[in-house]
């Protein structure tokens, strides 16, 4: 089968696209012929090993998979011994953030890990679309107490985990104001943005505004620029560690000194985040937003480099099936 390869941590230029055997599943696992997955920033970690706390868990000294790739949807070709929650045929997606080798015509996955059937009338890109970002939105707002009628600020509204946080926070009944690039305007309105700023026009952290929660979902901004539109109590949340992991520092001091805090989220439980999202999908109340870039699996190097610009609109769908 086709793969995107790589056997140790390293640039976007170590990606090749090999032929290497069709795996088997073990007990418990199922294979499934992927038909869609993406190439998002937890893969740019995963493929560099950068933060190096990454290989703690993708693996040390070199990644536990060498195939590249943490999201899948597809179609089950293979059940392994003792499955018996699925067939083949049964169309599914999944997760795992710390490298599971999709980037392939086929990967072999456990069914006791984060795996959901596919609802009827959801096609593959959508819901391979709804993995790693939304994991992270879900999992920084669920830190906090949301309240309707609460305003939020999310920097970054055009990101994979921007966008996404947007949508979700308008199914809680929030005031949100995005900022993104002024040529982007249009698509986070769309998204359901309350007032959309374009950071060409204004510095959100110069305004007279005063926000219950800041989520920096591309890690642009700091703590101590968005200290001043937070209300007394607000909370600032990054996606990113900030200059010398100040926001894991400010996790630890803030609670304890000052009236606004920084939260740093873990993003645990995958399969609570996708069960979620996959029924606000089924509701009609989440669309992920897909660049109108496309790759297919022997473009998989351009895919990452794309990422790796910080340029993408929401998530970069890697075809493959
Ligand atoms: N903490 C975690 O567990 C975790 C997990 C995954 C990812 N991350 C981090 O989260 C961040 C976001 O990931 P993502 O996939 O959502 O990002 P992304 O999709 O790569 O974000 C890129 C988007 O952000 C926009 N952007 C760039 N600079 C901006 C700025 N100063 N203000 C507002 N928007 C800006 C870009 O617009 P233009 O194209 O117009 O420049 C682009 O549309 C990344 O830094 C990633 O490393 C953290």
């Amino acid at each position: 089968m086709k793969a995107s390869v790589r056997y140790n941590y390293g640039p976007v230029e170590s990606v090749q696209v090999l032929d290497i055997p069709i795996p088997e599943p073990k007990p418990n696992e199922i294979r499934i012929n992927v038909m869609a997955t993406t190439v998002n920033r937890t893969d740019l970690g995963v493929l560099t090993g950068k933060p190096y706390l990454m290989r703690a868990f993708a693996g040390f000294p070199k990644p536990k998979v060498p195939v590249t790739g943490t999201d899948f949807a597809g179609v089950v070709d293979k059940i392994g011994d003792g499955v018996k929650d699925f067939k083949v045929g049964d169309r599914v997606w999944g997760f795992g953030d710390n490298g599971i080798g999709t980037h392939a015509e086929y990967v072999c996955f456990s069914t006791e890990r984060n795996i959901l059937k596919i609802p009827d009338g959801i096609d593959f890109h959508k819901i391979v679309a709804c993995a790693e970002a939304a994991h992270y939105a879900y999992n920084f707002l669920n830190k906090v107490k949301l309240e309707p009628g609460n305003h939020v600020l999310v920097n970054g509204g055009t990101g994979a985990i921007g966008s996404a946080a947007v949508q979700l926070l308008k199914t809680k009944g929030i005031t949100v104001t995005a900022v993104c690039h002024s040529i982007d305007v249009d698509k986070v309105k769309a998204l359901g943005a309350d007032r959309v700023i374009a950071l060409e026009k204004v510095d959100f952290t110069q305004e007279k505004m005063a926000y219950d929660f800041v989520f920096d979902a591309v890690g642009k901004s700091r703590f101590s620029l968005c200290k001043p539109i937070l209300k007394p109590k607000g909370i600032y949340i990054s996606s990113e560690l900030g200059p010398n992991w100040e926001n894991l520092t400010f996790a630890l001091s803030t609670p304890i000194f000052g009236d606004k805090k920084v939260i740093f989220p873990i993003p645990l439980n995958i399969l609570e985040s996708m069960n979620y999202v996959q029924q606000l999908v089924l509701s009609g109340q989440f669309t992920p937003l897909i660049d109108d870039r496309t790759f297919s699996l022997d473009e998989a190097k351009a895919a990452f480099s794309y990422v790796a610009s910080g340029k993408k609109i929401g998530n970069v769908i890697l075809r493959i099936g």
